[in-house]
């Protein structure tokens, strides 16, 4: 389970969150929403390690942040916003680099076989020729080379193709129901949002959001 208690953070004199809590478990995806400059990507580099809160616990499992930052990082898997993957190289050869790079050996089936379950069947091309999409899913299949316990995914799903998107969105179900992982995701998409998440939190005192998830039934993470 991740618990966060009472994280604290600002940039100068710009409050971004206040005292912010929640929990999740495992099996649940939780879509964070908000408007642009909300403070949805530092909410999620701080729950990827990435960056810290002002003050404030997090922990993993029991494992407080604080004190267990390195154990903590083997067991998350974080997509930032710009894709990152060698466009030079082929898929194979990307999968193959991280997989180096990871402390969770694979083999070259196993590495192949996650891609598959995206449909990214590629295996050959040259990241730099595939679609938006493609790349999403490369970048996707990268982050579970080393088999996280909690997904970060910031706007997985935003500019790529219908079909593409569809597919995460499967994809992300099967990995929280299936595979019992925790999955915190951003994203624009109102309707894909409705489909995908458990609850939903709206980071921002927006009423915006939180009025169209009203509407919809959602349940709504009161932070
Ligand atoms: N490294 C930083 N230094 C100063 N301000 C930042 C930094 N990162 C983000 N911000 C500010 O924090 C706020 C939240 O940003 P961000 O988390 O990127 O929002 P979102 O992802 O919801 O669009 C914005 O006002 C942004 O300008
Ligand atoms: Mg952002």
């Amino acid at each position: 389970m991740l618990d966060v208690q009472s994280l604290v953070k600002s940039y100068d004199k710009n409050t971004i969150f206040h005292h912010l809590s929640f929990k999740v478990w495992p099996g649940e995806i939780i879509g964070l929403v908000g408007e642009n400059g909300a403070g949805k990507s530092t909410l999620l580099r701080i729950l990827a390690t990435i960056d810290k809160p002002d003050s404030g616990n997090i922990k993993l499992f029991d494992f407080p942040y604080e004190t267990n930052r390195k154990e903590v990082r083997k067991s998350i898997g974080y997509v930032p916003q710009d894709i990152a993957i060698w466009e030079e190289l082929s898929v194979r050869e990307n999968m193959i680099f991280f997989e180096k790079l990871s402390h969770k050996s694979k083999s070259e089936t196993q590495l192949r076989e996650l891609c598959l379950e995206m449909n990214l069947d590629k295996w050959q091309e040259q990241a730099k020729t595939l679609s938006g999409g493609m790349k999403r899913k490369l970048n996707l299949a990268i982050t579970l080379i080393h088999d996280p316990d909690i997904l970060l995914l910031d706007e997985p799903t935003v500019g790529i193709d219908l079909k593409s998107k569809i597919e995460i969105g499967s994809y992300l179900l099967k990995q929280a129901k299936e595979h019992n992982k925790m999955i915190i995701y951003t994203s624009h998409d109102m309707d894909e949002i409705n489909e995908l998440c458990d609850r939903v939190m709206c980071i921002g005192k927006d009423l915006f959001y939180e009025n169209i998830l009203v509407k919809s039934g959602k349940e709504i993470i009161s932070i």
